[in-house]
């Protein structure tokens, strides 16, 4: 304990620490850490311990419809546990201070905001993210968002989003890692190991939250907010996987989510937060609730605030975000004996362990560092870094005739209403970034191609012809670049300089804030008004490449049959026309891959790969009566789970199996060689997928299981391999069909391996695997 701040504490407090604080060391830091919170419990009176348990928004961001009000006198009163949504060192020293100076007990404030992709260094949305399939590169990325947002004070990041998504229609797809429960438990623990680092006591590192436990990303019609019901079997098996692997990964803390769950709504969940998050995962962290989620429980119908307050408390809620329900009822339905005052320490003592792992009993303003503030943020080599991250995140989604790369030399006509956009490269939840720090595509290429290539550039259309939709998602103070002139006044304008050209670029999709949250989409075409000036930009006869930005899958049926070339690349981060440039001009070959299914059409959605067959799949042709399959479109999506295009070309020979017949704990290895049949190299992600061919409850036609990332260079081949064991195997299911209790378990019999380079290209082979 730093004695200079000694002083700062109450006396009570500060003996009880000191008395603790000698016989601290390594081995024994968490037992110790109990009791230093035990002996500080002891000191503090009912409203102290209620006062840890409010998390209050400053405001100086807005993420959400309420705000809170009279925060200092909050602080000093000892009713504040920790605040977020405030920016920059001052402020964040002054609230600290009050806590520290001015509160009877001197309880340090922790810190939090949304480091969602990056602090001021910006990756790749969430969604973009989760294309790279590198989970090195992955938690690289919030390695640096840790760096960076603890050198301007925070300590604790409302991140990484795990919720499993089959709805491009819901706008918070783009802040999730797709659809998959594999790769998204990969991508979980890749982050919060890039979060927490080494450990939380280091002043570098922050507390990770997953979120939004759970199943948020079911929400019914892809509407936010809206109703949840899913069979315990799918949320086990589909959707818990990724929140599981932040547990297991160690993360410090978990935040519910809005929506309900088995008619509860999660925040009041006590099957969800105790039995399954305490219980059986064995999460000892702290719980806190989404923005306002205790309230939300009123207008959800169960209860009055007072009520909802202590069913959150009782379900295993700690720290109430914004809402104060808990700071003004709790007291009172203690003494209506409603909840009981072990369940509040309960709570408290989650927090104050947290604040413990964090070090800041030991130095409250141990993220406060000017010099840090003014040398590790937004630097050089943290945004060449975000470039290269940035680069691998886009999905080359068509390429005919190798219209890309783009060759150094010549005309290029950059059109369309994302060319010259600054605000918007970020993407959604980039709430620490000063968006007006991007790099537009315009500016990119210049770089990139520098005096070698004329660049000439025209808006040509708005995002949205409909200025109200476009007011919309004008939010957060992000810029759309309206233009006021005619449709017709900017397409020629497009025109004329398309002419000029000796291919065009087309710069379009979504502004950022068309996804994200409370932007959900029925219609997710590309802009109607977009779509008009592109068929006129095709009708000039000169190649064109589609440049694609969206924070969703989108229905690209038309642009897949009209445009030669689409490269999707979401929405990059600060650094994004550097790494778009990069990659329409070779420096990089695109390596990404869809983490989510492209839909054909939006009546297919929930459209995803790794799907039941039914009793009556289709096998074979589209269309056949009486089989499960559309009158008007077949099932196939439009780009599969797993896709992506390379510059190079790989070709996948046959599987090889080390066995064909397998017992008990042996283990299988498989084995692809991948041939790189082109003159450039390149990065391809091998995917091994596994069907368990009869289970005792259904299974999943394939589910991915493995997958790598390798360098092959022009000319090779690769032999990638993949070892696997029951513990690949293994699923959830009922022990018997009465009692439906849930057991993780594998089951003998036969299983498909399959490896390929996207779930629907695979080579396959069948193996039997008995006990
Ligand atoms: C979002 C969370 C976010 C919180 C705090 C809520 O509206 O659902 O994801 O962490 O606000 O900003």
């Amino acid at each position: 304990m730093n004695i200079l701040k000694l002083n700062h504490f109450c006396l009570g407090l500060a003996i009880a620490l000191l008395s603790l604080s000698s016989c601290d060391t390594k081995n024994n830091s968490e037992t110790s850490s109990i009791a230093k919170v035990d002996s500080l419990l002891s000191v503090m009176t009912l409203e102290e311990k209620i006062g840890q348990l409010n998390l209050p928004s400053a405001g100086d961001i807005t993420t959400g419809l309420a705000n809170n009000t009279g925060i200092a006198t909050k602080i000093k009163e000892g009713k504040v546990g920790g605040l977020f949504n405030i920016r920059g060192l001052d402020k964040i020293r002054k609230a600290q201070q009050v806590a520290v100076e001015e509160s009877r007990l001197g309880i340090p404030l922790i810190f939090a905001m949304d480091v969602i992709h990056g602090y001021k260094t910006t990756f790749p949305i969430p969604l973009g993210i989760s294309c790279i399939w590198d989970m090195e590169m992955i938690e690289a990325s919030a390695r640096i968002a840790a760096q960076e947002a603890t050198a301007e004070g925070i300590a604790w990041t409302f991140s990484p989003m795990t919720d499993v998504s089959r709805d491009p229609r819901w706008g918070r797809i783009s802040e999730g890692s797709g659809e998959d429960a594999y790769l998204g438990a990969q991508i979980a623990k890749a982050m919060v190991k890039g979060y927490q680092g080494d450990g939380l006591s280091l002043n570098n590192t922050m507390m990770a939250c997953v979120k939004h436990f759970a199943l948020y990303g079911a929400s019914e019609a892809g509407r936010d907010y809206n109703t949840v019901d899913m069979s315990h079997l799918r949320m086990y098996n589909e959707y818990f996987p990724p929140y599981k692997g932040a547990v297991d990964a160690g993360v410090g803390s978990v935040m519910a989510s809005f929506n309900e769950i088995d008619g509860i709504p999660a925040t009041g969940n006590k099957w969800l937060l105790d039995e399954v998050l305490r219980n059986q995962w064995g999460f000892n962290g702290l719980v806190v609730t989404d923005y306002t989620g205790v309230n939300e429980m009123v207008d959800h119908g169960v209860g009055d605030l007072q009520q909802v307050s202590g069913m959150a408390l009782k379900a295993g809620v700690d720290m109430d975000m914004v809402g104060e329900g808990f700071l003004t009822t709790l007291k009172k339905s203690l003494e209506e004996g409603a909840i009981t005052e072990a369940q509040i320490d309960m709570a408290c003592r989650r927090i104050l362990e947290a604040k413990y792992k964090l070090g800041l009993f030991d130095d409250p303003y141990k993220y406060i560092d000017d010099a840090r503030a003014s040398n590790e943020v937004f630097t050089a080599e943290n945004r060449a870094k975000a470039r290269a991250i940035a680069a691998e995140s886009l999905v080359l989604l068509k390429n005919e005739n190798n219209v890309l790369p783009l060759k150094e030399n010549g005309t290029i006509a950059l059109i369309g209403p994302l060319s010259d956009n600054v605000e918007n490269m970020p993407g959604t939840w980039s709430v620490s970034t000063d968006v007006k720090q991007s790099i537009s595509l315009l500016h990119g290429i210049k770089e990139v191609a520098g005096d070698k290539v004329k660049v000439l550039t025209a808006k040509g259309a708005n995002i949205l012809d409909d200025a109200d939709y476009e007011a919309r998602v004008s939010v957060f103070g992000k810029d759309t670049y309206r233009d006021d002139r005619s449709e017709e006044e900017m397409t020629a304008e497009a025109l004329s300089i398309a002419k000029k050209a000796d291919v065009i670029v087309a710069a379009m999709g979504e502004a950022s804030e068309m996804s994200g949250e409370s932007s959900s989409r029925s219609n997710i075409n590309l802009p109607a008004v977009q779509q008009r000036l592109l068929k006129k930009l095709l009708a000039s006869g000169k190649p064109v490449v589609l440049v694609l930005f969206t924070g969703r899958p989108l229905v690209l049926k038309w642009e897949d049959e009209n445009v030669p070339a689409i490269l999707n690349v979401w929405f990059p981060g600060t650094e994004a026309g550097l790494a778009i440039a990069d990659v329409l001009f070779g420096k990089v070959n695109p390596s990404g891959k869809l983490s989510t299914t492209f839909p054909q059409n939006v009546g297919q959605i929930p459209i995803y790969y790794n799907h039941k067959n039914t009793g009556r799949p289709l096998e074979g042709k589209w269309f056949q009566k009486f089989r499960s399959n559309y009158l008007d479109v077949p099932n196939e999506p439009l780009y599969p789970f797993g896709y992506g295009l390379s510059y190079s070309n790989f070709n996948y020979s046959d599987i090889k199996l080390s066995s064909t017949e397998l017992k008990g704990n042996e283990s299988l290895t498989v084995t692809v060689p991948v041939t790189n049949d082109s003159d450039i190299d390149g990065k391809e992600v091998v995917q091994l997928y596994i069907r368990d061919m009869v289970g005792s409850t259904t299974r999943p036609v394939k589910e991915l299981k493995g997958f790598q990332k390798v360098l092959i260079k022009a000319g090779e081949t690769k032999e990638v391999s993949f070892t696997i064991t029951t513990e690949d195997l293994k699923y959830y299911t009922y022990d018997n069909q009465t009692d439906r209790n849930i057991i993780y378990t594998w089951e003998p019999g036969a299983f498909q391996i399959m490896v390929g380079t996207n779930s629907a290209n695979v080579k396959t082979a069948n193996i039997i695997w008995s006990e």
